[in-house]
């Protein structure tokens, strides 16, 4: 098999940021600078034939100190498939159980030569305290229920390539809006490239407030349908609860689950994601999540694209 390497071109000069915290705080133009080279990366990696070593001699760190299956492999996979070294830190084997901060941890990993950390932790603000501690680039890859940008990222990719568009659909993020950093991630991202967002669940995940934010709030699941493009069904995160917000998963699953007789019910085109991990039964059946309505899976491939298109933006432009 013969492999080519394939020319990337530059880092856009539009793009001039050193780290990547959150959607919040990006232009729809640097949204969709790193949506189009997620596409360009795509592209190139098809099939895993073409060599891309427009990373080599840079060195990425993982530094997750909550559970990760897609986030943290995607990472690992994006950065050596530009030919980046990686280091995987696991918190529960680290120094941290003799007392030592998490700072401290963060500066001597950096000390080892790192050019990017990728975080994940359950505090909001941890990747921002991060930026402003480490001389090296930094990505959020989730703190707490704050944001989770690559996430977002990626749903946006996977609703525009479907749909050919974002400005003007309807957007429904259905369920544990409350914990739910991808929540927050998308709400930035498609308000920014002109979606209309709905927020659906029971009023103890989602709050009225969020109408804020220019976001429509909504309680009753088979009322918005009928109006809906996109459904992204968030994991109620148990593990983030102390009180049960509803009275029982079944209750939950009754209203708020998409299944086969909802799905008869929703546009025809209608497009089902989830950000995994899902809980088959919980926001929906097996039959939908394994059907062709759903992008569950094509979201995880967008994944590996969009932390492409992220590192080459963080470290392939000499900031
Ligand atoms: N969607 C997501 O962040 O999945 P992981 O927790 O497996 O990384």
């Amino acid at each position: 098999m013969s492999i080519d390497v394939v020319d990337i071109g530059a880092v856009p000069s539009a793009w001039t940021h050193r780290h990547l915290l959150d959607l919040e705080s990006l232009s729809a133009e640097e949204i969709n600078i790193i949506l189009d080279s997620a596409v360009t990366f795509k592209e190139a990696s098809a099939g895993c034939t073409q060599k891309l070593p427009i990373l080599a001699g840079k060195t990425c760190a993982n530094l997750f100190f909550e559970n990760s299956t897609r986030t943290r492999t995607s990472f690992s996979l994006a950065a050596r498939r530009l030919g980046a070294d990686t280091i995987d830190f696991s918190s529960s084997s680290s120094s941290l159980s003799k007392g030592e901060t998490f700072i401290d941890t963060a500066k001597n990993i950096e000390a080892m030569g790192i050019d990017a950390v990728i975080v994940r932790h359950r505090t909001p603000g941890t990747a921002r305290l991060l930026a402003q501690n480490l001389n090296c680039s930094v990505i959020n890859a989730g703190d707490g229920p704050h944001e989770h940008p690559t996430q977002g990222l990626l749903d946006i990719l996977s609703i525009r390539e479907r749909c050919g568009r974002i400005k003007g659909l309807t957007v429904a993020l259905v369920g544990d809006i409350a914990h739910s950093r991808t929540a927050r991630s998308n709400i930035w991202g498609l308000k920014k490239l002109g979606a209309h967002v709905i927020l659906c669940g029971p009023s103890t995940l989602v709050s009225k407030e969020w109408e804020q934010l220019g976001v429509e709030v909504a309680y009753s699941l088979d009322e918005i349908l009928p109006r809906c493009d996109v459904l992204n069904l968030l994991r109620i995160q148990f593990e983030r609860q102390t009180t049960r917000p509803f009275p029982s998963v079944r209750e939950y699953a009754l209203l708020y689950a998409m299944n086969r007789e909802r799905l008869a019910r929703a546009k025809r085109e209608i497009l089902i994601m989830a950000p995994g991990p899902i809980n088959r039964g919980v926001e929906i059946t097996p039959d939908v999540a394994d059907g062709p309505h759903s992008a569950i899976l094509e979201q995880v491939t967008n994944g590996l694209a969009v932390r492409m298109a992220v590192l080459w933006l963080i470290l392939g432009g000499g900031n």
